[in-house]
């Protein structure tokens, strides 16, 4: 069977940044409670009338085509992770691909949150193993600072959350001993209200009465605790099953890219997985948690900083709402 390999990264930011000073003009909290819960420094927040998800997506797509050194055109499918589309309806896929001039192919959208890039990855991974596709755009991106809460209320969930967009362009490996190595899906919906965002639901009499915009449920709602206790067990959990699953060891791991929840929640699974430093990439301390973007923008950065070499064995990892989490292993 084929391999897929990831053939270039691009990330793109919104120019705005949005200092945790900033945020405590608005509501009641400072700057040492957001660094010593979160680590979190400051964050990129869209502009309006500027900044869009496809915007956004579109800039981070063209820098990995470049740096794959393929042309739009070639592109055989969109696989595009995001809970915060443009539209409510159609997906964002399809308003990527009609920027990108490619009409005609496939576009998918996955709204599995924090854990939406690797799924996304891993669907694109399984197209490509079965000879269907030969390349793919795989996307995460999102605006999350217009759903916040900026009232005291919602101090918690709004000092995290940030915006950005990520992507790769994933093709057949020319080595079958490089590539994506194994991806490993999971979900529990027992925890599906502990980090959610209920309306506007289709279950409603009314899904867009000015009841339910004054109840608040409009706003994405976060059981900090409970998320954090279960995201450590999970973050380990996965990552161990992927080594399994290719008999490899921690010591083989080169660089782990965990999803950028809360630079707590990264450092524990370091401290668990006894890794130095340089093993562990982090940017969450001056760009927030972008949900579904926080792995790809990361993976871009990382190799822009000379992180990520050929050869390099390379762990993503991801926790998030639903409650999901995944993994995935790849050779670079
Ligand atoms: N600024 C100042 N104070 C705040 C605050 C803020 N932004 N947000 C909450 N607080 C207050 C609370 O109201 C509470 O006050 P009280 O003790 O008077 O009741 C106090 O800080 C402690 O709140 P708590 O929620 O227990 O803090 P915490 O240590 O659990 O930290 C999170 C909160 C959200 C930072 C933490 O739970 C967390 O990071 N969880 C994981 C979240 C995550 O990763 N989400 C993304 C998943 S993909």
């Amino acid at each position: 069977m084929k391999r897929s390999k990831i053939l270039g990264v691009g990330h793109s930011l919104p120019d705005r940044i949005v200092t945790n000073e900033e945020l405590s003009e608005v509501m009641d909290t400072n700057n040492e409670w957001i660094v010593e819960r979160t680590g979190i420094e400051q964050r990129r927040w869209f502009t309006p009338g500027v900044d869009t998800v496809t915007s956004l997506s579109k800039k981070a797509s063209l820098q990995a085509l470049e740096r794959a050194g393929i042309e739009a055109s070639e592109l055989d499918f969109i696989v595009f992770a995001t809970i915060t589309p443009d539209y409510y309806v159609p997906g964002n896929g399809v308003l990527l691909q009609r920027e990108l001039g490619i009409p005609g192919i496939g576009a998918l959208d996955i709204r599995n949150a924090c854990s939406g890039f690797i799924y996304a990855l891993s669907v694109a991974d399984q197209f490509i193993k079965t000879g269907m596709y030969q390349r793919i755009l795989v996307v995460g991106a999102e605006i999350q600072s217009s759903g916040l809460d900026k009232s005291d209320e919602g101090r918690s969930s709004a000092v995290i959350f940030a915006d950005g967009a990520g992507a790769v362009v994933l093709g057949t490996s020319s080595d079958e001993n490089s590539g994506i190595l194994s991806t490993h899906l999971h979900a529990d919906g027992t925890y599906a209200e502990e980090l959610y965002c209920k309306d506007p639901g289709s279950s409603r009499e009314d899904r867009f009465s000015q009841e339910l915009f004054d109840s608040g449920s409009f706003f994405l709602k976060m059981n900090g605790n409970v998320v954090f206790k279960h995201a450590v067990v999970r973050f380990i959990e996965v990552i161990n099953e992927a080594l399994k699953a290719n008999n490899l060891s921690k010591e083989n791991i080169d660089l782990l890219v965990p999803h950028q929840a809360n630079l707590r929640i990264s450092q524990y699974i370091q401290q668990k997985l006894e890794f130095p430093d340089e093993k562990v990439f982090n940017n969450i301390m001056t760009l927030g948690n972008t949900t579904g973007a926080t792995i790809p923008i990361a993976l871009s950065e990382a190799w822009e900083q000379g992180r990520i070499k050929p050869g390099d064995l390379i762990c993503l990892a991801a926790f998030g709402s639903g409650f999901t989490w995944a993994s995935a292993l790849l050779k670079w």
